[in-house]
């Protein structure tokens, strides 16, 4: 049992060739562009920003977004490189496989499956917040027992919630996503840019309201916390036997921690690769163009928003909103709340359109069943995949209180990038000769450097997730044992070479008697 067999990069593209495995290539650069921003500007930027920089950066929360931003960037370079010269659906997964061997494949599949599902199913959450406040603001109220508010059974089960909103939204963006992925990136679009507007407008407007004061001091002096439980405390203060403190440079680098984040979505984009008319060019135009933008975006929007008022006045759900109701500009803050609901609700569909397309490569290669991978007849979208995973999205989003498991994506997402950046160095040195369309530029430097500080970020999450987290990892590496292991395609086909090989030897020392 060679549980750190590679599947090579020429079988995974042979793989997609196949006709009842063949997704159809429709997306072009400017769609992967939009895709990317569509996915990568949401939660992060309209809600995370304002808590984290009131809780621990500060007007230095600008400095968080570079820092984040520095590792993404980085990463998103071995990325390029990756799905430049692997375009197969599945992303870091695929290319784990063919660098890193099977086990390593399926752990990082099984951790993206956790970014996706998570991801999605915190933002739908979120999405349903802004929509419950958007219709209160038009006089339209809806009982709290449907939206999260209150209990669903208070006599039988006082703790179980029901958020009706962001099951349902969850659902109707299956169905587009079902019906096809270009129909899918149209929708994209049109929601990408009214989002892409509204972020351009916060920017263009509040630049008007800015009062240099508010950004002295720009990194607030760190400050301990007392009483602060061992469990919310970073893992890396835990390990050195620092006392946990916000602000400060620790402040800086928790808050990069927390809003990396608003940067996810760019490996999403990856993903896609299979569904790419020309992926070699394409991808690395899509991934590193994407992010690009985003990060001079939040580095503005950043420096705006703690330039209007005090950071302090940050502590909400809607920063960017509250920002302008501060300084009693409500129209505005309406307007950006909208623009808001429709960047959280691209949001949701991508992350779910990137689980499907890992859990397809995933089934494809029979480590989870192969019943999954169909492709419908009509639309050419991998649908069963699509409708689970709806279900399941819209099931954790309806009756999870999620709080803090936004860090547990962001945990599972710094270790996809961690092994990516390892997986280039590994193929430059396994493969020195295989094409590339897009080359990671400054190896070894930079997959060892972004590794390094993805790394970092992780040690500053708290112990409470690496906890979740390693459950999760047990929970996966318990199935890959129970099923993968021995359904493995890769596996039962070398078992099959082995066999043909025995069968030759059988026969030509048969005939040599
Ligand atoms: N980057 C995405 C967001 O901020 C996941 O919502």
């Amino acid at each position: 049992m060679n549980i750190f067999r590679t599947k090579s990069v020429e079988q995974s593209i042979r793989d997609t060739q196949e006709p009842e495995h063949q997704l159809r290539k429709t997306l072009g650069p400017i769609d992967l562009i939009v895709f990317g921003i569509g996915v990568i500007i949401g939660t992060g930027i309209f809600v995370l920003t304002g808590t984290a920089a009131a809780n621990y950066s500060g007007p230095g929360i600008a400095i968080s977004f570079m820092v984040a931003g520095v590792a993404c960037g980085l990463a998103a370079l071995c990325y390029a490189e990756f799905a430049s010269s692997v375009p197969v659906a599945g992303s870091a997964y695929t290319y784990s496989y063919a660098a890193l061997g099977e086990f390593i494949a399926w752990v990082i599949g099984w951790d993206l499956i956790l970014e996706f599902l998570v991801g999605a199913s915190t933002v739908s959450v979120g999405w349903s917040q802004y929509f419950v406040s958007i219709l209160k603001s038009l006089g339209i109220f809806l009982p709290g027992v449907i939206t999260g508010k209150a209990a669903l059974l208070p006599g039988l089960l006082p703790g179980l919630r029901l958020d009706l909103p962001a099951a349902m939204i969850a659902l109707v963006l299956t169905a587009i996503l079902v019906m096809g992925v270009h129909t899918s990136s149209r929708f994209n679009l049109v929601v990408t840019i009214i989002k892409l507007s509204v972020v351009v407008f916060f920017i263009v407007f509040g630049i008007f309201f800015i009062h240099p004061a508010n950004w002295t001091p720009f990194i607030p002096p760190a400050q301990s916390v007392a009483g602060k439980g061992v469990l919310e405390s970073p893992f890396l203060q835990l390990i050195l036997g620092f006392p946990p403190e916000v602000y400060g440079i620790s402040g800086l680098i928790t808050g990069a921690a927390i809003v990396f984040f608003a940067y996810i979505g760019f490996d999403i984009v990856a993903t896609t690769a299979e569904e790419t008319k020309k992926p070699q060019r394409d991808m690395p135009i899509g991934i590193l163009g994407s992010l690009a933008i985003c990060t001079t975006l939040y580095i503005i929007v950043s420096l705006i928003m703690t330039g209007i008022v005090s950071y302090k006045q940050l502590n909400t759900a809607a920063p960017m909103a509250t920002t302008f109701e501060i300084i009693k500009q409500s129209w505005a803050a309406g307007l950006v709340s909208v623009g808001a609901i429709c960047g959280l609700t691209a949001v949701v569909m991508i992350l779910m359109l990137g689980q499907s397309r890992v859990f397809f490569a995933m089934s494809r290669d029979h480590l989870l069943p192969s019943w999954f991978a169909k492709v419908h007849p009509r639309f050419g979208t991998p649908y069963r995949i699509s409708i689970v995973t709806g279900v399941i999205v819209a099931t954790i989003a309806a009756f999870t209180p999620i709080g803090d498991l936004a860090e547990l994506v962001n945990i599972g997402t710094l270790l996809a990038f961690v092994l990516v950046s390892i997986g280039v160095l590994v193929l430059r040195r396994t493969q020195p000769n295989m094409h590339r369309a897009f080359r990671t530029p400054g190896v070894p430097v930079v997959p060892i450097l972004a590794a390094l500080i993805c790394l970092g970020l992780m040690l500053y999450l708290p112990l409470i997730t690496w906890i979740r987290f390693a459950a999760w990892l047990v929970l996966g590496i318990i199935i890959y044992f129970l099923y993968g292991v021995h359904h493995s395609r890769l596996a039962r086909e070398e078992i099959k070479e082995i066999g043909k090989d025995t069968l030759l030897e059988d026969s030509t020392a048969t005939s040599s008697d």
